[in-house]
């Protein structure tokens, strides 16, 4: 399955954050924004990567992860001259996605909870049509909002609708069969003037072919999209990280442990930063993987 992280927009809502860089390489507490969605995506099995940006941002994007190779991952970039909308991923990575499956997610969201890595490689290997996550939250209002029956099963699909008909938000990740390039193409702006997730999605439920997965308690899901909720995630990441001696969104340690990367590698990644904590805590956990501590339990812990 192909990866896609879509890290354009303006970012218009962090300003003045963002007036000169991009919002998807601010930090979240101890590292750049984007290291959340590339480690989601990692724990998903995806090796093969696309990640979107602005034109004027992408050789910092080049700059901070390569070509993935460090990772154990393949990792190309293509520019959004516009932010066009969500969809327009598609249509920026149609020559990425060549007809395969496909996850997209988006830049500013982060994902953290109990079986999780598991959880994602389960949705991706039951995938029909597309795969779409939900999550309860107290105000769907700014969100893509997903209305079930009884049974759980999905009726509609709305984007930021004023009287939302549930509290189930959509966050930002998506598994996709390889017509979404076509069905994307066939979409036209909504009345904002972007090509719209939540129209793609539309079309796979109309179809009959899309499946939603609860994203239950364990799981917190935060779009960092604001000074509030960027606040928010730092702290969560600092206070989880702070009591259990490990890191969330720890890139170089998830490529060990997904066996995409060797100890030594890993080691030597985390050397190349051991001025800093995270480059020590990287080493460490290269040495503790060595000593034998089973991958399994990492992974689902996380
Ligand atoms: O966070 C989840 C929500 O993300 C979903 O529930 C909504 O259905 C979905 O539309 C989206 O809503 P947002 O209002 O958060 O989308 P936003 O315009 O902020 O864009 C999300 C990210 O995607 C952001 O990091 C910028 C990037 N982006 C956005 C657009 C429209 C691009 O790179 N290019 C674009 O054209």
């Amino acid at each position: 399955m192909k990866g896609i992280i879509l890290a354009g927009g303006n970012g218009t809502r962090l300003h003045p954050l963002t007036l000169v860089g991009s919002k998807q390489l601010v930090p979240v507490y101890d590292k750049p924004m984007i290291y959340y969605p590339l480690s989601v995506l990692m724990f998903a099995d995806i090796r093969d990567i696309l990640v979107i940006t602005r034109p004027a941002e992408l050789p910092q994007f080049q700059k901070l992860l390569g070509d993935g190779r460090q990772l154990g991952l393949n990792i190309s970039y293509a520019s959004q001259e516009k932010p066009r909308g969500i969809a327009d991923a598609f249509r920026v990575g149609a020559d990425h996605i060549s007809g395969e499956e496909c996850a997209l997610i988006l830049g500013d969201n982060l994902f953290h909870g109990a079986n999780l890595p598991s959880l994602l490689r389960r949705s991706a290997q039951r995938l029909r049509g597309c795969v779409l996550f939900g999550h309860q939250v107290a105000d769907p209002r700014n969100f893509g909002v997903a209305e079930v029956d009884e049974r759980g099963r999905l009726l509609s699909i709305e984007e930021k609708p004023e009287r939302p008909r549930s509290n189930l938000a959509i966050p930002g990740l998506y598994f996709f069969d390889g017509t979404v390039v076509d069905t994307a193409k066939r979409m036209m702006p909504s009345a904002r003037g972007e090509l719209e997730i939540t129209d793609v999605l539309r079309a796979y439920l109309e179809d009959g072919t899309a499946d939603l997965v609860w994203l239950g308690r364990g799981v917190t899901w935060l779009d960092t999209g604001t000074h509030e909720t960027l606040l928010d995630a730092g702290r969560l990441v600092r206070d989880v990280q702070h009591r259990q001696g490990t890191r969330l969104g720890c890139i170089e340690e998830i490529a060990m442990y997904m066996g995409f990367i060797g100890a030594d590698e890993c080691h030597a990644l985390g050397a190349g930063m051991s001025n800093s904590p995270y480059g020590r805590y990287v080493m460490d956990s290269a040495r503790s993987y060595r000593q034998g501590q089973p991958p399994a339990r990492f992974l689902e812990e996380t």
